[in-house]
Parts: structure tokens; sequence; C-alpha cells
């Protein structure tokens, strides 16, 4: 309450043109799991008169929805088989440590260069989730850990001007001598764990390479990596703003006022195959008015196409969650399989393997293709890098929660961030000492 009401005094000042929208609280919001036993479609247009937020576009089974306290009493009358993942959202992002609208939106630096080292950083940053300009502060603090063989690079702007950045590292190979391991992080806005996971990932390689890790140093010395944290700075800024549930960018239509593309529904790869997408600006997988058309898919498709030409793409992986699931292509068409399906299936059960045995919880992740295993998605990143990119590796990861237990889906307590970060590091250990 205190920093809405600060909030309102300030904005007035600060710009006479744009009003904030409403921030949402989501108190009193409780997450459920409905099963749908294959009436998903009917069920999702009942709920769709319910002040609500859908989780998941694969309604076959389940399907898993926030819904405002207001309307509690109208969804009990519907009478659905549901269980409670979240009695309060509300104070499950409370718990996660939040931030006042104004701390999440000031100080964000329109490029790197603007930004000097504060010094490299201890493993405390991963105690808490963050604002985005101090993701961009941990990437200027990150690099001093490798200056000589490393590099920050922009691949272009977001819709609303912030710089899409990353990390690169190479080994003694030198600069872009090696077949490049790419990673993306945060396309969907909500998904805040994704950066903490790949910044945990980047983390590991600079400190082992440093310490003389006989097995990082050797993958280093086998890849050129680049990792972007956060390619959807304007959503996922946004997400602390004032929606802690938005997904897409905030790309707005000329035709309608609803705001958003999903970028992850916008590259140019069977773009329009029905099904998979919607043609709806108001929907959370509206894949845009064109192929591509997205500034942060142009951007990152230019930057994947150089890596292609250059040493080609060995492993592309774009960080999601959650589901805990390792999807491989294709999610375009649920009977095409990927050329070297055997190779990239017995990696993805190595994976989940190590991500196993990474702790006395023995996590589990299950690897498939797209299509059959979560659903159809079209236009997606995993189908373009196969296709076009020809990446060899091409996954899409579902980080923690299951779905079921410890979090309610993409609010995750931050005293996660760490044994999501050590699990995955596992897998990747035996992913890039393997492929
Ligand atoms: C790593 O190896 C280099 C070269 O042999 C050496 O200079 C450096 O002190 C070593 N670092 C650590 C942390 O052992």
């Amino acid at each position: 309450m205190k920093f809405l009401a600060l909030f309102s005094l300030i904005a007035p000042l600060a710009s006479a043109a744009v009003i904030p929208d409403k921030v949402v609280t989501y108190d009193g919001y409780r997450v459920v799991r409905i099963a749908t036993h294959g009436r998903g479609e009917a069920i999702e247009r009942r709920l769709k008169t319910l002040n609500a937020v859908q989780y998941n576009f694969d309604t076959q089974e389940r399907i898993e929805i926030a819904i405002a306290p207001e309307d509690l009493g109208k969804f009990e009358k519907m009478d659905l088989e549901y269980e409670v993942l979240d009695e309060d959202l509300g104070a499950s992002i409370a718990e996660e440590g939040g931030f006042s609208p104004i701390s999440a939106s000031r100080q964000i630096f329109s490029s790197l260069d603007d930004l000097t080292s504060t010094g490299f950083p201890d493993s405390s940053w991963f105690n808490a989730y963050h604002t985005f300009a101090e993701h961009q502060q941990w990437l200027v603090d990150v690099q001093t850990g490798l200056p000589q063989n490393s590099e920050l690079f922009e691949v272009g702007r977001s819709f609303e001007d912030k710089p899409i950045n990353g990390i690169h590292l190479w080994g003694k190979g030198g600069k872009d001598s090696k077949p490049a391991v790419l990673w993306h992080g945060t396309v969907h806005a909500r998904e805040w764990i994704s950066a903490m996971v790949v910044e945990y990932l980047t983390y590991g390689l600079i400190t082992g390479y440093n310490s003389n890790n006989t097995q990082v140093q050797k993958i280093l010395d086998s890849y050129d990596f680049y990792i972007l944290p956060v390619v959807n700075p304007d959503g996922f800024v946004y997400t602390q703003t004032t929606n802690r549930l938005w997904r897409k960018n905030r790309q707005k239509h000329p035709s309608n006022s609803c705001v958003g593309t999903d970028i992850n529904r916008n590259w140019n790869f069977k773009w329009d195959t029905p099904g998979g997408s919607s043609t709806n600006p108001c929907d959370e997988t509206f894949r845009g008015l064109g192929a591509g058309n997205t500034p942060e898919n142009t951007a990152l498709t230019k930057h994947a196409e150089a890596l292609a030409a250059n040493k080609g793409i060995k492993a592309y992986i774009d960080w999601h969650s959650f589901s805990q699931l390792i999807l491989l292509p294709y999610g375009y068409d649920c009977n095409r399989q990927v050329d070297n399906y055997e190779k990239q299936m017995s990696l993805a059960q190595g994976v989940a393997t190590a991500i196993a045995g990474a702790s006395s919880a023995k996590t589990r992740f299950k690897p498939g293709a797209t299509c059959p295993s979560l659903y159809k998605a079209v236009g997606g990143s995993t189908d373009w890098m196969q296709d076009v990119g020809k990446a060899e590796i091409s996954w899409c990861i579902e980080l923690r929660p299951s779905g079921g237990f410890g979090g309610s889906g993409f609010v995750l307590p931050a005293n996660q961030i760490k044994p999501s970060g050590e699990e995955m590091w596992q897998g990747m250990l035996h992913l890039l000492t393997t492929m």
C-alpha cells in the first residue's frame, strides 16, 4: 500500500503522456489445477468468463489457472474437478520478494557501456530475484572475472528500446573460433527463475575456468558461449512494475488495444501453421502480425544467423519455466521427428539423470519432443534453431517447479534458485562434455 501511494504522487511528474497501468496485486488469487479429461476447450471457454490468468495452453489433461478472489464463488459453481496449488498467490509473490514499481523501473541503463564494474559478484546474488537494472550491473560485474576471454554484447533493442544483452565466453582457441553454445533466458517475462539459472551456469563457467577445473576448461576451450539471460526486457520490467504474470513483450498493435506479442510464437519458421499459436492480439500466445516482426525476434534471429554462418550452432537452449521438461523439436508438427532424434534424446536422458543425481531430492526432469510432450507450439525458437539455424541440439528446458509441488508455477521461492541452478549445472556438465 505504501509504495502505491508514493507511486501515484510521483507518476504525474514523471510523465504527462503515459499513464502507468494499474498495478495487479494478485492478493487472494487462488491457483488451481483443473482436470479436463479431454474437454479442455469447452472448459476453457467457461473459464474465460472469470477474471483469471491461465498458465498453460495444452488443455487436454489439465488447466492451471489463477482466479481472482471476487470470482471464486462463480468458479465453485462450475463444479469442476480441481486441486488447489496455491491458496493465495499474492502472499506467495510477497514471499518471493517483489519490488516496488519505482525501484523496478528506475535506473535502467540504455547501454551497458554506461556502467562501470562494482567488482566480481559473490554467490549471494543467487539468494534473491533482481530488477532488470541489477541484472545489467551483474553482467558488467561478472565479465570482470574473465576479462581476457569474454566480452559483453548487444544483439539489438526491444520494442521500448531497452538493450538486449549477453555475455560471450571463449577458451584458449580465441574469440569466435569454436562452434556456438547459445542460451536464451526470460523470453516469457514471468519465468523469473530462467534468468537466475542461466546466470548460475555462467557463474559456474567463469569460476570453474579460473579455478583450473579441468572439466570446465575443456568445455570453454571447445565452445564459444553466447549467453543472454533476459531476451524480453520490456516484459520482464513490466512483471516487476505492474503485473507479475505478464508473459509477452510490450509491443503495441495498430488495430487493437491489447498489448504484446509472444516472442516465442513469432519465429520465422512455419509461423502461420494453424493451431499452436493465436491470431488474437489479446491472447497470451499471440503470434504477431507477421513472422519475426517483434523487434526482439528480429535481433535474436540476426544474432543466431551470424553464429550459424560462422562456426555453426552446436547447442541451443531456450530456458523457461515451469514443468521440469527437456523438450526437443518439433512443436509445429506432432508427426515430424528431428533427424538426429536418437542422439538428442539420449543426451536429454543423460541430462535428466545428472539432474536427478545432483541432490537428495532427486528432482525429476522428463525429456521428449515438444508436441507430444507438451503441446503444439508454432513459431517457437527451438524449431527455428533446428531447421533454419541448423543447431545440432535445440532444446527448450522448463525449469522448476514440476507443477504440483514446491511453488505455484511461475512464482518460485527465492530459496529454490540455488538448488535449481545446481541441478542444472550438473545437467549441463553432462551435456557439454558428451555432446
Ligand atoms: C591456474 O593455473 C594458472 C596457470 O598454471 C596459475 O597461474 C593459477 O594460479 C591457477 N589458479 C588457481 C586458482 O589454481
